[in-house]
């Protein structure tokens, strides 16, 4: 464990998955970029606020932890253009999309590339300037006690920014904890269905960040995403926090029906659709730490 700051949050239980304690969920790149503009839009605001990169007179070197399906990783190089950056990530589907779409030279000259790794236990292996992650943490337990070695891994003057979701109170993960608690589910879901979640608030990554002797940030926004279409917030946590339970029920599509169905009435209920959509409230929280040099 990493605290007792982290505590008080880790002691929600949701339905998503736990690297460490389950075998990780089955992700579905195609699912999960249905709403790539509403999960972009942190990334850029994080990448906003990250400092100009100790990399001078030679090409940076970043490396993205999580990077998913590699979009946001090839946005970096809009910012870096000569950067060689790393994707790191545990899913191979993942990992398959970042590569048919992003590997390569770069518009400007860099390089991208993609890797496989378990962020619980990734170290940098060379010196980077910037090692950044988006909405990919709050999968990693313990991540808080990796920021030393991550922060090792850095040229003076580099800096470690990330983002996770804030939101695992709010109604669509609290109703997905409920269901996946109810007699019925937790008697086919098993432990699949529990998951502590892993994230510290933003005070407590300021002052985590700060102690290892860096120059942090940290705040949260809430984004009021007004999202289209028939049940939307169930269609977003297909592609998220839905995966541990897609995942277990793969076999079985009646099962996984019957609970998309229960699941579906449930978020109805929750967010019902407005005269412009329907309003998906998305609390995030963002940390950057420039390392002193
Ligand atoms: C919500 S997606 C975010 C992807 C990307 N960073 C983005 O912003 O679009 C979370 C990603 O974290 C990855 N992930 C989860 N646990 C991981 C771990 N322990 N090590 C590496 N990647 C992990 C998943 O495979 C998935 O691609």
């Amino acid at each position: 464990m990493v605290g007792p700051e982290h505590a008080s949050v880790s002691a929600f239980r949701s339905c998503e998955g736990d690297s460490t304690m389950h075998s990780a969920p089955t992700w579905d790149p195609e699912q999960y970029l249905r709403h790539a503009g509403h999960r972009t839009r942190p990334f850029l605001d994080m990448l906003a606020r990250i400092p100009t990169l100790p990399a001078a007179g030679r090409p940076a070197r970043i490396a993205d932890i999580g990077c998913g399906p590699g979009n946001v990783t090839a946005l970096l190089a809009d910012r870096w253009p000569d950067a060689h950056i790393t994707g790191f990530d545990l899913s191979p589907e993942m990992l398959a999309q970042a590569e048919k779409e992003h590997a390569g030279t770069t518009a400007g000259g860099g390089w991208l590339d993609f890797r496989p790794a378990d962020a619980a236990h990734w170290t940098p292996d060379e010196t980077y300037d910037l090692i950044v992650s988006n909405a990919a943490l709050q999968w990693v337990p313990n991540h808080p006690e990796s920021f030393a070695v991550w922060l090792d891994g850095l040229a003076p003057g580099g800096t470690l920014a990330f983002q996770v979701p804030g939101n695992f109170t709010s109604p669509s993960h609290a109703l997905l904890g409920e269901l996946c608690e109810t007699p019925q589910w937790r008697a086919r879901l098993g432990d699949h269905g529990r998951r502590y979640v892993h994230i510290l608030e933003p005070a407590d990554y300021l002052t985590r960040l700060a102690d290892l002797g860096c120059d942090a940030d940290a705040w949260e926004t809430t984004y009021l995403q007004l999202l289209g279409g028939e049940d939307p917030v169930l269609d977003w946590v297909k592609g998220t926090a839905l995966r541990p339970v897609l995942t277990e029920l793969a076999d079985d599509p009646a099962a996984q029906e019957e609970f998309l169905a229960q699941y579906r009435d449930l978020l109805r209920k929750a967010y019902p659709p407005g005269p412009h959509g329907t309003v998906f409230p998305f609390r995030r929280i963002f940390a950057v730490a420039r390392k002193v040099s």
